[in-house]
């Protein structure tokens, strides 16, 4: 898994059997909305793992009940930054695995006659800078969503950017590689192509209304 896409540099594709099992599910028309969040949040709670390994750690000594001994804890404070709305049900997943995380909302829709993204909301922590920052959309399509995100956590200061998302496709990590090379991209899929609409193929439709029934 520490080996980037052939074609993708910054792209790590997860071929674990049960993110994938996960992602047909979620390709699936017939699934539920209930069963879509609950899927969406598997898989990124699974996805956090490998994303989270070369997060600072530092030894600290502590007591058990027996005797002192070091230990290793995380070293800086840790931020998910979901992309609203479809970003929220990844975030509930890296919390359940990662509870000592903060929140950093980030609202961004895309213009349907532009796709050009257009920001409605950013809450971040005080000091996000202050260690990594996980950036969660179901979706990198055009990647223009993604790349203004990027732009607003660099922009507060974010060193350490890493994304997680559900599904790719290669216009939007080659437009993340063109203006956020050293961001590394983590996705369930790679898929073949986005359509004039701006919608994946063969994708899972609109995360954000598969999720919300909207
Ligand atoms: C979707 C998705 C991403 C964006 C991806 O959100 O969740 O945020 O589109 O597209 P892009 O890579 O071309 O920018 P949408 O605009 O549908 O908003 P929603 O989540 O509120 O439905």
């Amino acid at each position: 898994m520490s080996t980037p896409h052939a074609e993708h540099a910054n792209l790590f594709v997860f071929e674990h059997p049960l993110i994938q099992h996960k992602l047909t599910l979620l390709r699936d028309e017939s699934t539920t909305h209930r069963l879509f969040r609950a899927q969406v949040a598997q898989i990124a709670g699974l996805m956090v793992f490998e994303a989270t390994r070369e997060f600072p750690t530092e030894r600290i000594e502590i007591q058990t009940p027996l005797e002192k001994t070091m230990g290793i804890r995380l070293a800086t404070p840790i931020t998910v930054a979901p992309v609203l709305r479809a970003g929220l049900a990844m975030a509930e997943g890296v919390l359940d695995v990662m509870p000592e995380a903060r929140v950093g909302h980030i609202g961004l829709y895309r213009d349907e006659e532009t796709l050009a993204p257009v920001t409605y909301l950013t809450k971040l922590p005080g000091d996000v800078d202050a260690g990594p920052v996980l950036l969660v959309d179901p979706m990198l399509a055009t990647g223009g969503s993604a790349a203004a995100a990027a732009r607003l956590l660099r922009e507060a200061g974010v060193k350490d950017l890493r994304m997680m998302c559900l599904l790719a496709t290669p216009e939007g990590v080659t437009r993340m590689w063109e203006e956020h090379a050293d961001v590394p991209i983590y996705t369930a899929g790679l898929d073949r192509e986005l359509d004039e609409r701006g919608f994946i193929h063969p994708g899972l439709g609109d995360a954000g209304d598969r999720m919300y029934g909207t």
